[in-house]
């Protein structure tokens, strides 16, 4: 394939030159990075997402949604996993589609896993807020004005439209984003350890909710297990399930952010399946026998609410002292959520720019904490920005259809170089390739197929700044594209 062409594939041992040249610290073992999928995975998905879409959607069949779910994103774990031992490169998804589908494609993929990463900092961020104004309350202390922790711009009644609120700003989503961008700048090694330290609260929690809520399951409430349809689609029966698999999807991304940290794992092609499957199969099982006991606690209509947890916890005198353990759980996945996602963007900007697709200081490692610090200042930038000023139904559903698309790509890249690049060492296969990767494809699909037009409408507008950003700058700067091959010459960092 012409290197000047669109469909121009990047060299796998160019992609291995710039994992050298990066300059990131190595560091990382399988635990932690079982840890930072974890970090990245459980956050607003069950402590929010959950009482909504068993509410509305599947009733106490919830736990089939989750499974619906899970399918899709293990077959495309599978896929990220076997890339990931054979290309252990920060770009993630964007750098195997460079691999296999070539630069035209990886561009759509990277600005994919923008609406990925960036946008789920800022959609947590304001999940973060929220439950941190509602601890406050608990403790009677009215912490700041409505107009302070209210995004300006909300969807409009159609979906389409934007509205104002007569807000001004999501104050404290910008300040935990803020925080949170501080602790990624300073170093990959302080923030694996305050990514483990909260992934042991927020798990704990979870297994105390789990083991404690079983005693008091009343097995009334899964009956009917699977609620008529209203005749509405999607409003109970078999397609609610998979409505709500749809809604619940948002609970699972972040494993693939485990990939994004491969230049800084010390053992990449054997730890990174490890740790991309490893999160991924405890938070299924965490969230199977979660959202199961929660629908046993108190009849699923009054899950509908942005604190599901608390309230089926409050429906048991006995279970009520969990409810504060409840909120910090929350707050503290809320928080490891932001940061897995921060770390991930702040690599994919280094990775393209590596490749001459966005500026050369994207690619800047701090002399002092060697961390991609320009990208990780922006990435907390326009995480602030987005967290303060839209709100989290908007954010969240730009999150999985951006998130879906690049898992549908890295389904298909992993049988294209299977074909082209047989002869690639390859750690970690994917068992029955065909089945997985066609599958993941689909069932990726089905999920997005299930989120509003809206979203679709914003998609559109989004992939269009993209290329017009790709054609003004990335398609005449492309590495690539100038048959630049030789070693990767790491941006300068300043003082250096
Ligand atoms: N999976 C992450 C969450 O649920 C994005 O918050």
């Amino acid at each position: 394939m012409s290197k000047h062409g669109l469909f121009a594939t990047m060299p796998i041992a160019e992609l291995a030159r710039d994992r050298e040249g990066a300059g990131l610290k190595r560091s990382l073992g399988p635990m932690a990075l079982i840890a930072i999928g974890i970090g990245g995975i459980i956050g607003t998905g069950i402590f929010v997402l959950t009482g909504l879409a068993a509410a509305q959607h599947a009733g106490p069949a919830i736990p089939l949604s989750f499974i619906i779910a899970a399918i899709g994103c293990v077959f495309a774990g599978l896929c990220y996993a076997e890339f990931a031992s054979m290309v252990p490169v920060s770009g993630s998804a964007y750098a195997y589609s460079y691999a296999t589908l070539g630069e035209f494609t990886a561009w759509f993929v990277g600005w994919n896993l923008v609406l990925e990463y960036m946008f789920a900092a800022a959609t947590v961020s304001v999940g973060w807020s929220r439950y941190f104004v509602k601890m406050l309350e608990e403790l009677g202390i009215q912490f700041l004005p409505q107009a302070l922790i209210t995004a300006p711009f909300a969807a409009g009644p159609d979906g389409h439209s934007i509205v104002f609120t007569g807000g001004i700003l999501n104050l404290p989503a910008v300040i935990i984003a803020a925080i949170v961008t501080t602790v990624c700048y300073i170093g990959i090694r302080q923030s694996a350890t305050v990514n483990g330290i909260v992934v042991i609260i927020k798990v704990t929690v979870v297994l105390a909710v789990i083991a404690f809520g079983a005693f008091f399951v009343n097995f009334d409430n899964w009956h009917p297990y699977i609620p008529e349809n209203t005749g509405t689609f999607g409003e109970f029966g078999i397609s609610g399930i998979l409505r709500a698999s749809g809604i619940i999807f948002f609970a699972y991304i972040g494993f693939d952010a485990v990939s994004t940290a491969a230049q800084e794992a010390r053992n990449p092609q054997k730890d990174m399946p490890i740790g991309i499957l490893g999160s991924l199969l405890i938070c299924t099982l965490l969230y199977i026998l979660m959202s199961a006991v929660l629908t046993g606690l108190v009849p699923y209509p009054q899950l509908n609410d942005a604190a599901p947890v608390a309230v089926a916890l409050q429906a048991h005198p006995e279970l009520s002292w969990l409810t504060f353990w409840v909120i910090v759980g929350a707050l503290a996945g809320l928080t490891s959520v932001i940061l897995v996602m921060i770390l991930a963007q702040a690599r994919i900007f280094l990775t393209m720019s590596q490749h001459g697709l966005i500026p050369r200081a994207f690619a800047k490692v701090h002399p002092k904490y060697r961390t991609p610090h320009v990208a990780t200042v922006v990435t907390g930038v326009f995480a602030a920005i987005a967290g303060g000023l839209l709100p989290i139904g908007i954010l969240g559903e730009l999150v999985s259809i951006g998130t879906l698309i690049a898992f549908m790509v890295v389904c298909i890249g992993v049988l294209v170089l299977r074909y082209t690049r047989p002869d690639l060492p390859r750690p970690f296969r994917v068992p029955g390739v065909w089945a997985v990767s066609i599958l993941g494809f689909l069932f990726c699909g089905a999920m997005a197929a299930t989120l509003p037009a809206g979203t679709w409408v914003r998609l559109v507008v989004w992939t269009a700044l993209g290329f017009i950003l790709y054609f003004a700058y990335g398609y005449r700067r492309s590495r690539l594209r100038a048959g630049d091959f030789g070693p990767p010459q790491p941006a300068r960092a300043e003082g250096t």
